[in-house]
């Protein structure tokens, strides 16, 4: 069942088109990996379905109904959760307060939203940092809280921006586990990465964004032998 659907999708900054009629999909259960050269346009695609940007052209239809254009809060509490590139958090907060934030999307009982928030730091295995300052903790880390926060939501569906950025390899496997248990966990993921071991691992599907246009989506491996993506790297960065 397809969750969601990008049709004709594009975001303008002025003279740039930051995105440029990109249509892509997510189906149930799935987890979509979304790679491109510096730029390409991928964060611009993430905040324009989430709520961040309005976008000039195209739709975006969750479970059926178009939510292009719908206010950031509205569209969280419809089910679809995301993380940062650039880390938000609210730095002079303990690491349990930023979780219940997330939480408080749900329910209005703070007792209730502590539960939850404990229950996620409990499942990416921070519950131990629980009452740190947010701003002690190491940029991974927040990513990490990023993750917990967002999954405190209750989403159905959970966007990904670079969380894997600044890990070491052992953390990465760590980060590779911790996503394909949230999806056995009946949640559905649109990931962005820059770490190709990383993409190749989690992918069922991969698309490939440059100079705001979509150039591939299918099979991983396909996809990266693509002579159109081989080019849009060339002299990039795919690090493995
Ligand atoms: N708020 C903004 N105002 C103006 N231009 C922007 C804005 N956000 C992004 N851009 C521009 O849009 C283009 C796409 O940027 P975007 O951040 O979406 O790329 P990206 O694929 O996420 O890159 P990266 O891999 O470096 O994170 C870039 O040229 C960027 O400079
Ligand atoms: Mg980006």
């Amino acid at each position: 069942m397809e969750l969601i659907k990008i049709s004709g999708l594009t975001k303008r900054f002025s003279g740039l088109v930051a995105v440029n009629k990109v249509d892509l999909s997510l189906n149930k259960g799935e987890i979509v990996g979304l790679v491109g050269p510096n730029g390409a346009g991928k964060t611009t695609l993430f905040h324009s379905v989430c709520g961040f940007h309005k976008p000039e052209s195209g739709s975006v239809k969750f479970k059926d109904e178009d939510i292009m254009g719908q206010k950031p809060e509205l569209i969280c509490k419809k089910g679809i959760a995301r993380t940062f590139q650039i880390v938000q958090p609210f730095g002079n907060l303990t690491v349990l307060e930023n979780v219940i934030v997330g939480a408080f999307n749900r329910v209005k009982s703070f007792k209730t939203a502590e539960e939850m928030a404990i229950e996620q730091l409990e499942f990416i295995g921070m519950s131990s940092q629980a009452y740190s300052r947010m701003k002690d903790l190491t940029f991974p880390e927040q990513k990490k809280v990023e993750v917990a926060r967002a999954l405190a939501t209750k989403p159905e569906v959970l966007f990904l921006d670079e969380v894997m950025s600044g890990l070491n390899p052992s953390e990465v496997n760590e980060f590779i586990e911790l996503i394909k248990q949230i999806r056995d966990s009946g949640i559905s993921i649109f990931f962005i990465e820059h770490l190709m071991s990383a993409v190749m691992a989690l992918s069922d599907r991969l698309a490939v964004m440059h100079l705001g246009e979509k150039i591939a989506d299918g099979n991983p491996k396909e996809v990266m032998e693509n002579p159109f993506v081989v080019e849009a790297y060339l002299g990039g960065e795919i690090t493995c």
